[in-house]
């Protein structure tokens, strides 16, 4: 199986020369933090979202046909823990997060991550209503001596059933092949999370693998589903 350790410093080398090289047709300002002017001409761009959703300092990655995602922001974190700390969205994970792991969420998979990669798990925003939806993007997984890039994704229950996940993480897909140009995405998926698997299923994933993963000492059978770059493996 092919893994990402195979092409890791390319990656790493592309990520670093900074996705403003190389946007996906989706990405709109993620070159524009500094000028007020550029900034206005994205806002316009965007149809004249509030600064909310292109809050200040905030860099928006993505857009779909009703989401953006935009790297995460400080004043996310409330919203951030309303995802983390409730017992449903973190069945997976065998119970909600306490507060110092939620800050360890945060500090090491998002910001560390976007420091580390440039690229990360997103704020994922309602366009017209401005809601902080959930969290959606890709992160390089370890596992079993093996790099994963993977798309991830946990959403407000409230906001469960309303297709948005799917959407956030089709333009993942998209962005990892189009932008990081990898030749394979993954999720690894616990084997009884159906709504997860089917996420995956929808954005063209297809189950490949099973492992098992120790998680609080137990150990849990999880599927692995991969879709292919069809450019970069042609
Ligand atoms: C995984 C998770 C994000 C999936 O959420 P979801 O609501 O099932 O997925 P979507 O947002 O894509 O919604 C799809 C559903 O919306 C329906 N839907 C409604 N309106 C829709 C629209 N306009 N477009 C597309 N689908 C729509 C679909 O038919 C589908 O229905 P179903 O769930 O009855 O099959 C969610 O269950 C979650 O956050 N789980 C907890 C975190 C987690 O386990 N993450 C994965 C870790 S590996």
């Amino acid at each position: 199986m092919y893994h990402l350790q195979n092409d890791r410093r390319a990656l790493a080398r592309r990520v670093r020369r900074g996705s403003s090289k190389r946007q996906p047709p989706g990405c709109l300002f993620s070159n524009v933090t500094r000028s007020g002017a550029r900034k206005r001409i994205a806002y316009r761009r965007l149809g004249g979202l509030q600064p909310a959703v292109c809050a200040a300092g905030a860099k928006t990655i993505l857009e779909t046909e009703r989401l953006i995602l935009r790297e995460f922001l400080d004043s996310d974190y409330k919203d951030l823990c309303e995802i983390l700390q409730d017992k449903d969205v973190m069945y997976a994970y065998e119970h909600p997060f306490t507060d110092d792991e939620v800050k360890s969420w945060y500090e090491k998979l998002i910001i560390g991550h976007y420091k580390k990669h440039g690229f990360g798990l997103w704020a994922v925003i309602h366009k017209e209503t401005y809601e902080f939806l959930g969290q959606c993007g890709l992160t390089i997984q370890n596992l079993n001596g093996n790099e994963y890039l993977e798309i991830g994704y946990l959403f407000k229950k409230r906001h469960w059933h309303k297709g948005y996940a799917v959407e956030a993480a089709l333009a993942c897909k998209k962005y990892a092949f189009e932008t990081l140009n990898a030749e394979k995405v993954y999720s690894i998926i616990r084997e009884s999370n159906i709504a997860s698997q089917n996420v995956a299923k929808r954005i063209g994933m297809k189950k490949t693998d099973e492992i098992i993963k120790h998680y609080n000492d137990i150990d849990i059978p999880h599927f692995i589903y991969e879709a292919k770059n069809c450019i970069a493996t042609a």
